[in-house]
């Protein structure tokens, strides 16, 4: 079987973007591959969080990803702090990677920008996720678009370690959604959707309540048209909306446009709350079986004692060869 692995930060609530983007292919692969799924609170704290905070939002994901449809005896779900070597073959390959790579990444420019004081942890993140993916050799990641840049240097990365200290990663491949790799905000069809906004309007939280949900729907900004139609060029809102209307629904994007021709919005955005709405119902009732189950640390420890034992050896392997003295 190919392996998988992938995670999500816990520095928010889950949004309709992660779940389009890529939680929606970790339930997909769980049955053909071998899935390593983890929670990555050690990348979250590239930015400050509260402690509490974290620790709440960091089993909030964990929930949600058994609550979408992960099965934990399945798929090995984990948190990334609880297996050490993360931070440890994070380190080396830091030691590898050159700081024009890291000052090349849109991800960095981005968080950094304007800010007066930028943690180190932030910059040297690509390094600690090409660790996350090569400590399981994993063959595919499951990401948004917004995650290929990381995927390219954590190659990059493998690729040289390979040539510097002989054959010992697979290069892994991404796996990317043709449709909803990049879910756009509700209120700015300029940005992606994202769960550190700080304004809730922009997105929609995998945990929000229905009427929430509709009400956010509703007030999406569209232009000024009245045409559903897929034409991300001219009409970038409509047709981030449309894109999240077929992943949610089995309709295409000409069944779509076809079904509102002639209406206007308004049927349109009240028929796309209801499928988001039928979507995350049954996961929020999941979610909430779940947190109240008391089962979730059982389940993060077996989790975590798989990806030791999978993390292991390559720990090792990369010691070895790095020139470490082995006792
Ligand atoms: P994060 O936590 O920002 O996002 C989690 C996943 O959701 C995808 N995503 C989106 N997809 C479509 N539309 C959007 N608006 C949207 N926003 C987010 C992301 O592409 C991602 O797949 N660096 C990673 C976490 C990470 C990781 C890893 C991923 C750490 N180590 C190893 C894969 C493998 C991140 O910040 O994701």
């Amino acid at each position: 079987k190919l392996r998988v692995l992938s995670g999500m930060q816990p520095s928010g609530q889950l949004t309709l973007g992660n779940y389009i983007g890529a939680l929606k292919n970790y339930v997909k692969l769980q049955h053909t591959h071998d899935c390593y799924f983890m929670v990555v609170d050690l990348h979250a704290i590239t930015v400050p969080q509260d402690p509490a905070a974290l620790r709440e939002q960091s089993e909030s994901v964990a929930a949600v990803y058994l609550a979408a449809g992960i099965d934990p005896n399945t798929a090995t779900v984990f948190l990334q702090s609880s297996v050490k070597a993360h931070a440890e073959l994070g380190w080396l390959l830091t030691t590898l990677t050159y700081m024009g790579e890291l000052e090349r990444m849109t991800q960095f420019k981005d968080k950094s920008e304007g800010k007066e004081s930028v943690g180190a942890g932030l910059f040297t993140y690509p390094s600690l996720m090409a660790g996350d993916i090569l400590l399981y050799n994993a063959d595919l990641v499951p990401v948004g678009e917004d995650q290929r840049q990381h995927l390219e240097l954590t190659r990059d990365l493998a690729h040289r370690f390979n040539t510097r200290f002989s054959e010992t990663f697979k290069i892994p491949q991404g796996y990317i959604p043709e449709v909803g790799a990049r879910i756009m905000s509700l209120d700015d069809a300029s940005k992606k959707m994202s769960k550190s906004s700080p304004n809730a309007g922009s997105y929609i939280a995998l945990l929000d309540a229905p009427d929430v949900i509709r009400k956010k729907i509703s007030r999406a900004v569209t232009d000024s048209g009245r045409e559903v139609k897929y034409d991300p060029q001219n009409k970038p809102e409509v047709s981030n909306l449309i894109s999240i209307y077929t992943q949610c629904t089995d309709l295409s994007i000409a069944e779509v446009e076809a079904k509102y021709e002639g209406q206007g919005y308004g049927p349109f955005k009240k028929d796309l709350a209801e499928a988001v709405v039928g979507l995350l119902e049954p996961i929020q009732q999941r979610y909430r079986e779940i947190r109240e189950s008391g089962e979730l640390h059982d389940i993060l420890r077996s989790g975590r004692d798989r990806a030791e034992a999978a993390a292991e050896a390559t720990i090792r392997e990369v010691k070895q060869k790095m020139g470490f003295v082995q006792l």
